[in-house]
């Protein structure tokens, strides 16, 4: 999705080996719809040509202040006032003390110095040896530089170039443009924390053997995503599926129906918003048996006895809590119901919103959407039903959240 469409970048890449991210980085950027101008210090053109940087970027590359180029001899003033965001990536630890200090000896750090504070926002994604990175003058600079105003991204975990393992690896080159798009999102939900349920759950009928469902997990996923791009803080409760948490968000994995009430029971008390997205299997094996059942050659199959699971969404919309937050009383959880339906889908949702008992339901054709990309969604509440036309599940997500964001307004749920 073109999701930074219409945004300038000012990329700016200072001497560190996570240089060799920056291409990567600056591709993905371009894929996402933003025009990349990168400005690079001496030191990064060690580590990469602003040849490959120009060819990524479609734009010749910038790493003087005495650049003749512009007609004004200022490339500092308009690199930074054509800017929506200056993007440092990577900041190396010299690079970040320079800025804290306000100096400004060569292009990158003269135009972060020279940019229009109120308009132009400064991101920083730090990379360096981890003993750089736990240094007190380094987490000192980074909390002065936060304090300053400029967003300090996560640093990474792991395997570091020179051989080490620890904190201090640059963000991954999605990573960092997942945090942008969030920097760039309305913090429509800032102050909300969120609980969302996703994926299928797994009931076991023996230790090797269990009963599941085909939903994927993707519109979940999709939906604490832009819940967290929007400002909440969001708990995904997910059953067995191998998707990406998405970032900053909490996960909790769960297998079946009664670890995912669990899940949600411990945390439910401090969210303001619960979405409940899994297709929860609705009977369970009255008995998972210990071991492996095994043939025993007489050809006779083993008999199941199922019993019904608990309801979960029914369970919190149906508490104190959940009742205030239907009638839109301080301190209340808004709860969001969703349907799988194969049919009759406004009928269907309409009876299940009153079953539930939640404010809001969201329909959907469930067997033609399990594992796609995209669906289409019908919002139905107290007052009728809104359609939500096909779309990929991240863009009806983020419909999704805007809507939540709007009914939740003002309505005492933020605590
Ligand atoms: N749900 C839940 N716990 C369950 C069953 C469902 O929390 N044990 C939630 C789902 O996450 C979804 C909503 O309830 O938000 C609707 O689930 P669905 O399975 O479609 O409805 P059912 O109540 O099972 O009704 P039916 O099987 O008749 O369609």
């Amino acid at each position: 999705m073109n999701d930074l469409a219409g945004k300038h970048i000012v990329l700016g890449l200072t001497g560190g080996i996570a240089c060799f991210k920056a291409a990567e980085l600056c591709r993905a950027l371009v894929k996402a719809g933003a025009t990349v101008q990168v400005v690079m210090t001496a030191a990064a053109e060690h580590f990469i040509t602003p040849v490959t940087m120009q060819a990524l970027s479609n734009r010749p590359v910038y790493g003087s202040q005495w650049d003749a180029r512009e007609p004004n001899n200022m490339p500092h003033i308009n690199l930074s006032r054509a800017a929506d965001a200056i993007l440092i990536a990577p900041a190396s630890a010299d690079f970040m003390a320079k800025l804290l200090h306000g100096r400004a000896d060569e292009l990158l750090s003269l135009m972060c110095l020279a940019r229009p504070m109120d308009t132009v926002p400064l991101i920083v994604a730090p990379a360096m040896n981890r003993e750089m990175w736990a240094n007190p003058a380094t987490q000192r600079n980074v909390a002065l530089l936060k304090a300053d105003g400029i967003l300090v991204l996560d640093v990474g975990q792991g395997d570091q170039a020179c051989g080490e393992t620890g904190d201090g690896r640059m963000l991954e080159a999605d990573e960092i443009l997942d945090d942008l798009i969030a920097f760039f999102t309305p913090k429509l939900l800032a102050g909300q924390r969120l609980l969302v349920t996703a994926g299928p759950t797994y009931e076991a009928i023996d230790p090797v053997r269990g009963i599941t469902n085909l939903s994927s997990g993707k519109m979940g996923f999709a939906i604490a995503r832009a819940a967290r791009e929007a400002g909440a803080e969001v708990t995904l409760v997910a059953g067995p599926v191998s998707l990406p948490t998405p970032r900053g968000v909490t996960r909790i994995n769960v297998k079946s129906a009664r670890d995912m009430l669990g899940a949600v029971l411990s945390c439910v008390d401090q969210a303001t918003v619960f979405v409940a997205t899994a297709a929860v299997a609705d009977w369970r094996p009255a008995i998972a048996a210990d071991q492996k059942i095994k043939k025993d050659g007489s050809g006779d199959t083993p008999t199941l006895h199922f019993i019904e699971n608990p309801d979960i969404l029914a369970t919190v919309a149906q508490s104190p809590r959940g009742q205030r937050g239907a009638s839109g009383e301080p301190g209340g959880l808004y709860c969001v119901g969703f349907a799988a339906e194969s049919h009759d889908l406004l009928a269907h949702a309409t009876a299940k919103r009153l079953r539930k008992g939640v404010p809001l339901l969201v329909g959907n054709i469930g067997p033609a959407t399990f594992g796609q990309d995209d669906n289409a969604l019908l919002l139905v509440d107290a007052h009728g039903a809104t359609e939500v036309p096909r779309a990929p599940k991240l863009e009806l997500a983020r419909r999704l959240i805007a809507n939540i964001a709007q009914r939740t307004l003002g309505s005492g749920q933020k605590s």
